[in-house]
């Protein structure tokens, strides 16, 4: 080959043989360095003109450069696909919805519709001040699984005469609900070792798997999670390593039952056609702990983590370079004259669509330096991030995330008020979505199933107007928000003609407590054959309080203070309520932290108005109420609680204490408790983790600096806690959850045996068992499994038949307790529900009632039913701010069966009762004002009282 530029030839082996020979040391550097800038010049001339004439070739299926020309053609093919740009799929337009199986059309009649959007002519920007949303009435048309009309009063006449007829009868009706956050199917309930395919570990890259690979389509959550009118998810692979691989949206309909096909997970995908691809990457504290091992690999820092990204998006971007390179050559210079196949590489494929913009990412990270850090790889990199999730501090840097490549900052996919878990998530604020918003920014509610159970997402978006995010801002952060960030905006997540025709009739305000789907419809289809409608009259959507965006974090000590506007008081000695209509309401004086009026108080009111020295403040609709009590968590003895330093520690079984001695007040959680009006808590020491116990528990007052104040400790030795949940088995000489409940049974009995000696130790376990077991002390037992329960009802009855006196016994955690409620009620056992809501978490949870639309009522239901004594307890901490919504789910979803007093005994009397206690109560000092029911999702705390000598007021 002659070459005019006097280069060497192209294929060097052909070429002479200087590559090859032989020479002396000398002369070999000075050809090397000729041969480097040879080389160097070679490789740029190969740039300019990439390819050299071929010879003549004979065989048709070859090219000159002995390459296949099918598979060339392919790989022209595939350049096409490599360099296309994906649009969102088109909602409005088709004529059926892809994902459509045969079926009648419906027609769901006299409905009240949030369309999702604004109406007509309304400005972006008085959007964003929530004008031109309402609710309107309508009926609803669905056929061929789209939404085809949206009218008020569509007549029968003009319909498909097979058209299924469903009367909403008024109730709200929205877009099905869209969770963007959820490891549903991957990680199936209960969680079992070996069924669970979260995270792949084998690397901390591997943006190579994909979360379709581990979709069960049999989870029964996937189910219990439509049950919540979540009709679509984003299943997202774990946050175990910086790149955790392809993520997938799915529809909730599987197999025949549902309307469908087939029961696989290609069947659930939201899009068939594949349009957009979606990735998880996680930053911060997960991939350093979980994936991280120092002495072996990385990453073990932040910087690490860095590093990792970097490098693997170098790669996926060097991939790309030469793919389009040889595309560009094979397009110039026709592909039978390329001289190799299109560059791939499986590993960074679609790493390197990310880079191409065909992947729709959502990266998990928390914190500033993480937030910065990703922020600056999509500029380093030139990719697009459509949210952040957790994203705990993404409302203190907005301007971090306005920085963001290509001119769309992110989302926030956040949890309303969990939090306090772990570091990172220790300087949450339950306000980030309202801030958020104020900055421009997009909140969207998610669950990180089975973090959350996603059948109550829509109750994070409910909480987050609570706590200030405007009314269709959080109705949106559920719906359009997510549809929008998964690209699916002109699909999903309005009820408008030629959306896909997934709508949900619920049976109140969406965003109301307790809400719950009357009907599901996923393309068109009902999904529920006979659910369960709760008695529950529906009036109107929630009006919008404007009020709620008027944030008080702080309150203010006050040693007098005056209300006015109180409707209704729920104390332990008097209950008093006045028609909200009537006009009339009653006042209220706090004097040093004590109510010292509560009537019409016109002596101090007459006083306050010739003095500045005393505040009155006015409510539209107050409620006195005891304060709650907290139990059933650790708060009080751990405070961060991934931090070791900042908690007490665990006892297992091979300890005993009391939580007395490990007592951590003056912390976040506990102020925040108390700002909610959880001024009490009982904690007794974690066996295993931040849902068991063992060991003696405390009473004590939240608001209290140290337990050497006054009132500090109420209740120095509460009861004798025991675990016997999954947790129970594996300890030193209990390997079996048989013997753990046999070890207790022996320790019950050999206190009975020794009731006439006197402990040495009046602290010791033995000492404590005696007190438990001539009826003086009760034993709590921290236990899900209805089996479990069962024997310990027997191990009880073992007991009080070699004392002769009663053992007072009461259960902590109570998922399957409901099955025995007859049976607990006979003997008498109190059951605090830690969770309210328990859903299949773990194997001995597995029969929790879900509630409407699937089962009638939940455990609690039952239990009153049947005459236990119930309390709502909270196994998390962070649901210290919720006691009264918990209290104002089952109130609402009762169906009459609780007044408002005896709903909010759940949070504050009951548990005294059960543990046989005498409460603190409004004339100790502890009570709290709202305005507003405490039961319903508009409240918030006015003032509180925890035994402080002064109230804590919020104006
Ligand atoms: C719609 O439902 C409400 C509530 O049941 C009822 O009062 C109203 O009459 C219904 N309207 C029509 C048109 O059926
Ligand atoms: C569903 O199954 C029916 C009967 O087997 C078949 O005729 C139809 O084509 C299938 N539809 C889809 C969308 O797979
Ligand atoms: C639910 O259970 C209650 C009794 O607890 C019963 O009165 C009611 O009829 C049941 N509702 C349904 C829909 O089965
Ligand atoms: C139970 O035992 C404890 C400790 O032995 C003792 O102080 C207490 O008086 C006893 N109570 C009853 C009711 O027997």
């Amino acid at each position: 080959m002659d070459d005019k530029t006097g280069l060497p030839p192209y294929d060097a082996v052909k070429g002479p043989s200087w590559k090859r020979a032989k020479v002396r040391k000398s002369r070999a550097v000075r050809l090397l360095a000729v041969a480097c800038i040879a080389f160097i010049a070679f490789a740029q001339w190969k740039q300019l003109k990439h390819a050299s004439t071929p010879p003549a070739s004979t065989n048709p299926d070859i090219t000159a450069h002995g390459l296949s020309v099918e598979r060339l053609q392919q790989d022209l093919a595939t350049c096409a696909k490599l360099q296309s740009k994906p649009e969102d799929p088109a909602g409005p337009g088709r004529d059926r919805n892809a994902r459509y199986l045969d079926g009648r059309p419906t027609l769901i009649r006299n409905a009240t519709v949030w369309v999702g959007e604004p109406a007509d002519g309304t400005s972006a920007d008085d959007a964003r001040k929530e004008k031109g949303f309402s609710w309107i009435s309508a009926d609803v048309y669905l056929e061929y699984g789209l939404i085809t009309r949206v009218e008020s009063a569509i007549a029968l006449a003009g319909v498909s005469a097979d058209t299924l007829v469903y009367d909403a009868n008024g109730r709200p009706l929205t877009a099905g609900i869209i969770d963007m956050h959820s490891h549903a199917g991957a990680a199936p309930l209960p969680e079992l070792d070996y069924n669970e395919d979260t995270n792949e570990l084998s690397s901390d890259i591997t943006p190579y798997v994909r979360s379709i690979d581990a979709i069960k389509p049999d989870d029964p959550q996937l189910q219990v999670i439509k049950s919540g009118g979540v009709t679509t998810s984003l299943i997202l692979p774990g946050s175990g390593n910086n790149m955790g691989g392809e993520a997938y949206v799915i529809k909730h309909a599987v197999g025949k039952l549902n309307g469908r096909n087939e029961t696989s997970a290609a069947d659930m995908l939201a899009d068939p056609d594949r349009n957009w691809r979606f990735m998880k990457m996680a930053c911060g504290e997960n991939p350093k702990r979980v994936y991280g091992k120092t002495g072996e690999h990385g990453p073990t820092s932040r910087m690490g983590e860095s590093w990792e990204f970097r490098h693997a998006f170098e790669q996926a971007a060097s991939v790309v370079r030469r793919q389009d390179d040889w595309c560009d050559t094979a397009a110039a210079l026709g592909v039978e004259n390329v001289k190799g196949y299109l560059p791939q590489e499986l590993r960074w494929e679609s790493l390197g669509a990310l880079l191409r913009g065909q992947v729709h990412l959502n990266t998990h990270c928390y914190t500033i330096p993480d937030l910065e850090a990703f922020i600056d790889h999509t500029n380093e990199f030139k990719f697009i991030l459509r949210a952040f999730h957790h994203a705990h501090q993404t409302y203190l840097v907005p301007e971090i995330l306005k920085r963001a490549y290509g001119g769309d900052p992110p989302a926030s996919a956040l949890f309303a008020d969990t939090m306090w878990y772990k570091s990172e998530a220790y300087s949450a604020s339950e306000y980030a979505g309202k801030y958020l918003y104020d900055n421009g920014l997009t909140p969207i509610y998610v669950s990180d199933n089975p973090v959350l159970n996603a059948q109550h997402v829509v109750f994070e978006a409910a909480k987050a107007y609570k706590y200030g995010l405007p009314y269709h801002a959080a109705l949106a952060s559920v719906t359009t928000a997510p549809a929008e960030r998964l690209g699916f905006g002109k699909r999903l997540g309005k009820i408008k003609p030629g959306f896909d025709a997934d709508v949900v009739v619920w049976d109140s305000d969406p965003l109301s407590v307790g809400a719950a789907p009357a009907q599901v419809w996923i393309d068109g289809t009902a999904q529920f054959e006979d659910p369960v409608e709760l008695n529950k009259p529906f009036a109107e959507p929630i009006v919008p309080d404007e009020r709620l965006a008027d944030i008080v974090e702080t309150p203010t000590m006050m040693d007098q203070v005056i209300f006015t506007g109180v409707k209704k008081v729920f104390l332990a000695k008097e209950v008093l309520s006045l028609d909200p209509a009537s006009g009339k309401s009653y006042n209220i004086v706090f004097s040093k932290g004590e109510i010292a009026c509560l009537g019409s108080c016109e002596a101090e009111l007459k006083a306050a108005s010739k003095s500045d020295e005393v505040s009155v403040i006015d409510l539209e609709n107050g409620y006195l109420a005891e304060s709650f009590t907290a139990v059933g968590s650790a708060i009080g003895l751990t405070e961060i609680d991934a931090e070791e330093d900042t908690d007490n520690g665990d006892d297992g079984s091979g300890a005993f204490s009391r939580a007395q001695d490990g007592l951590l007040l003056d912390t976040k959680k506990l102020h925040t408790s108390y700002n909610y009006g959880a001024t009490k808590a009982i904690t007794a020491p974690k066996f295993r983790g931040g849902k068991t116990h063992h060991g003696v528990s405390v009473g004590f007052a939240t608001g209290a600096s140290t337990q050497l104040e006054k009132g500090a400790v109420f209740a120095a030795d509460v009861a004798v806690h025991y675990t016997l949940d999954l947790s129970a088995k594996g300890g030193e000489g209990t390997p079996s959850l048989s013997s753990a409940v046999g070890a207790l049974r022996r320790k019950l009995l050999e206190a009975a045996a020794t009731l006439d000696e006197t402990a040495k130790d009046p602290y010791s376990e033995l000492a404590f068992l005696q007190k438990v077991a001539n009826g003086s002390l009760p034993l709590v037992v921290t236990v899900h499994s209805a089996d479990i329960i069962a024997a310990l009802l027997k191990v009880k009855a073992a007991v009080e038949e070699t004392t002769g006196s009663a053992l007072r016994l009461a259960i902590i955690g109570g998922a399957e307790s409901w099955l025995l409620a007859d049976e607990l009620a006979a003997a008498d056992v109190g059951v605090v529900l830690a969770p309210l809501l328990s859903y299949a978490t773990g194997w001995d949870q597995r029969r929790a009632l879900t509630g409407a639309p699937l089962t009638n009522g939940t455990a609690v239901d039952r239990l009153v039913d049947a005459g236990v004594a119930t309390a709502i307890g909270i196994d998390e901490d962070w649901l210290v701010r919720d006691l009264g919504l918990l209290a104002g789910i089952v109130f609402r979803n009762g169906g009459g069966r609780l007044s408002e007093k005896a709903a909010l005994d759940l949070v504050s009397s009951n548990v005294y009762k059960i543990l046989g206690l005498k409460q603190p109560t409004a004339d100790d000092g502890h009570f709290v004002l709202f305005e507003g029911s405490p039961l319903e999702i508009g409240s918030r705390v006015k003032a509180v009282g925890g035994g402080k000598g002064a109230v804590s007021v919020f104006r």
